[in-house]
Order: structure tokens, then sequence, then C-alpha cells
């Protein structure tokens, strides 16, 4: 299987609620909060990555253009969170990220292949939401998440394919675990509403 011939649709496990859309159009400067973080934790995920595996050096260069893509699409945010007025708030953590962490193996081998199926996961995601959001958002934000639906979904085949590489017998099972486990992360009900989290559990 190619992986350029993938969509995101077809690496999650699970799309996401439709609860989740409405709670993220409901709190929508907790989201870009929460968004602008995402994007400073891409870039230094990948810079994360380059540290590791500094003798992949066609991994390394890729990742260097993504990491100044991402604080790119940071301040992008930054901006739009200026325009609409929205006060700079420090947020917990949502349990996402933590959690498919967690279920990455901490050790090689088979860290650098979890690492990179879980980055084509969580930037698989981002695509999704970002492209669900845009059509409902007001001008500005609208078109800042249609442009990022399309970005992200380049990360997203750039990793699976450094994935498939890194392992051509194993990252379809692998990803297939790690899939499973994103996807009851972003659709199960959460504590708190975040970029990646799933739909709040207390419904107002
Ligand atoms: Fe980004
Ligand atoms: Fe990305």
């Amino acid at each position: 299987m190619a992986a350029r011939s993938l969509s995101h649709a077809s690496i999650l496990r699970a799309p996401t609620p439709p609860a989740w859309v409405e709670d993220a159009l409901a709190n929508v400067p907790a989201l870009l909060q929460d968004h602008a973080n995402c994007e400073k934790k891409a870039a230094s995920t990948a810079l994360a990555l380059m540290f590791a595996y500094p003798e992949d050096r066609a991994l390394g260069a890729a990742l260097s253009r993504l990491a100044r893509e991402e604080l790119r699409h940071f301040e992008q945010v930054i901006r739009a969170l200026t325009a609409l007025g929205v006060p700079f708030a420090r947020q917990r953590p949502g349990r996402y990220a933590q959690q498919l962490r967690r279920a990455a193996r901490s050790s090689d081998p088979g860290r650098k292949l979890d690492l990179l199926l879980t980055g084509a996961l969580i930037e698989a995601r981002s695509a999704e939401r970002f492209a669900l959001l845009a059509p409902l958002l007001p001008p500005p934000l609208a078109r800042l998440y249609a442009d990022l639906a399309g970005a992200e979904a380049r990360h997203f085949v750039l990793y699976l394919e450094f994935a498939r590489d890194a392992a051509p017998q194993d990252w379809q099972a692998r990803l297939e675990t790690l899939a499973r486990q994103e996807a009851q992360l972003a659709t199960e009900p959460d504590e708190t509403l975040r970029f990646h989290s799933g739909p709040l559990r207390a419904r107002s």
C-alpha cells in the first residue's frame, strides 16, 4: 500500500464525533489557546526526533522544514488570538498527547517507529478537525483553518512515509494498535475541551 494514496480518514479509526464540533464552536477562545500550544508542540516534537535520530539525514531535513512550518502556524494562530481579543491563559494539557505517548514504546527497537506513527496520527486528526471546523467558523479563522487542513494532511503523509521506511514489515500492524488507542482518546467523553480531546463529559 502506497502511503501517498492514504487519506487521513483511512488511518483514523473513528471520525470526530459531532458533539466535539459543537463543544469546539461553543468554546472558540479555549480551542484557539490550545491550538497555539499544539503548533508549538508540533515543532518541538519534530526537533526532539531530529535530536534522537541525527544519523537519519533525510528525516532531519524533512523535520527541519516541518518544524519551521509549525512555528509559522503558531505565529498565525497568535495573530488570530490577538485579532479576536482572546487573552492569554495558561492551560493544563489534555489527556490526548500524554496518553498517546504512553502507548508508544520508549526505547528502540520500536521507539522510532512509534514516534513516527503517533506523529502521523496526531497530524491526521488535526487535518480532519481543521477541515471540519473551517466551514463553520467566521471568515478570518475559516481561511486559516482551511489552509492548515492542507498543511497537516501533508505532514501526516510525511510521517507515515518515514514510518513505512523505518519498519517495512511492522508499520501496518503497529499503526493499527496505535490508531485504535488514538480513536478512543479523540472520541470518548473528556473532562476538558482541547483541540484533540473527546467531547465534553458534562454537556452544557
Ligand atoms: Fe501545524
Ligand atoms: Fe503539522
